[in-house]
């Protein structure tokens, strides 16, 4: 498979050096500009993306398709960052977080959520269903049984061994995550973006956060305007990596308002990630990664280290692409 990196590899023979420069961000481009498609972040996004393309192809909505495809990894005990099979948190309890949104402002989110392998479903329902946008821990839970949600074990043995183990070791909690070459134990969120043939575009963001995060945490992927935003008149970006970073910039409405202001998607993904590197110190010590489509279907991505990738699927490609990063080594 041919990425944008293994691209760059090939026609360079420059050995590895990390930059740090504005210069590293000039010339991102953005692809695509068909509708439908639909895109998601990291490897787990490939089989998202085919179901979500399932609803797509038969003219179903965005909506409809961004919530098929993210409950794929939501289901996948192998996907150990999204839903049943998430690492839990430093009390050994799988915590979940999710929202959706759509072309016409509408959103639902829970935080916070134990027990139920769907969040992304009862989001889309406390979206419908209620008055209200954000649904949290208990209370979440309770509307997710009173809307016929089954209470299930979502700490599957293989996370409860790692768990054990993780607390025997003691080992302090790493914020640095998906960063090339390390161990992806903190390998993240998935954050889906799709436009439907009638032009209109969801968006969806599940995950069960940082592993070992406290009990209690929430991170940005439930937040509408951090893990996602989508403007029907401008596009949508979702955000995976240190949710916090993301949280305190708001890193998905920027992304969309640089959209609006012109930029292409993978611009205004350096935007976002520029905001950060600005904003918050610590950022060297982090990982976050945001992915943009806009209106024409055209879609970009730009994160602080190599080892982001996204997956996107159109009527005329299915493939895996690595992002552009701050960081970056040629
Ligand atoms: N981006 C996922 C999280 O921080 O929980």
């Amino acid at each position: 498979m041919q990425t944008r990196r293994s691209f760059i590899k090939k026609s360079t023979a420059v050995l590895p050096v990390i930059c740090f420069s504005n210069q590293v961000l000039a010339g991102a481009v953005s692809d695509g500009g068909s509708f439908p498609v639909v895109i998601s972040t990291w490897n787990h996004g490939l089989p998202a993306n085919q179901a979500a393309w399932e609803v797509l192809v038969k003219g179903g909505s965005s909506l409809d398709a961004v919530e098929a495809g993210v409950r794929v990894p939501e289901a996948d005990p192998e996907v150990i960052t999204v839903g049943y099979g998430g690492i839990p948190d430093a009390d050994g309890k799988v915590t979940l977080d999710a929202c959706i949104m759509d072309e016409k402002g509408r959103a639902g989110s829970v935080t916070f959520l134990e027990h139920i392998k769907h969040p992304i479903s009862v989001a889309r329902l406390v979206m419908e269903k209620t008055p209200h946008v954000m649904l949290s821990g208990d209370g979440a839970l309770k509307f997710a049984l009173e809307n016929g949600f089954k209470k299930e074990n979502l700490l599957t043995p293989k996370m409860k061994a790692a768990w054990k183990k993780w607390k025997k070791e003691k080992r302090t909690f790493s914020t640095k995550i998906n960063i090339e070459n390390q161990l992806l134990e903190n390998h993240d969120t998935i954050g889906m973006l799709a436009i439907d043939k009638e032009g209109r575009l969801s968006g969806a963001c599940t995950t069960s956060g940082m592993g070992y995060k406290l009990h209690g945490r929430v991170g940005d992927s439930p937040i509408i305007g951090a893990g996602l935003f989508v403007d029907g008149e401008v596009g949508g970006a979702v955000a995976t990596g240190s949710g916090e970073l993301v949280m305190k910039t708001l890193g998905s409405f920027l992304v969309v308002e640089m959209m609006r202001n012109g930029k292409s998607p993978s611009e205004a993904c350096e935007e976002a990630v520029k905001r950060i590197a600005k904003k918050i110190p610590d950022y060297k010590n982090h990982q976050v990664g945001f992915l943009a489509l806009n209106l024409k279907g055209e879609y970009g991505s730009f994160c602080i280290q190599p080892g982001f990738n996204y997956a996107v699927k159109n009527g005329s490609t299915e493939k895996l692409i690595d992002a552009e990063a701050w960081f970056k080594t040629l």
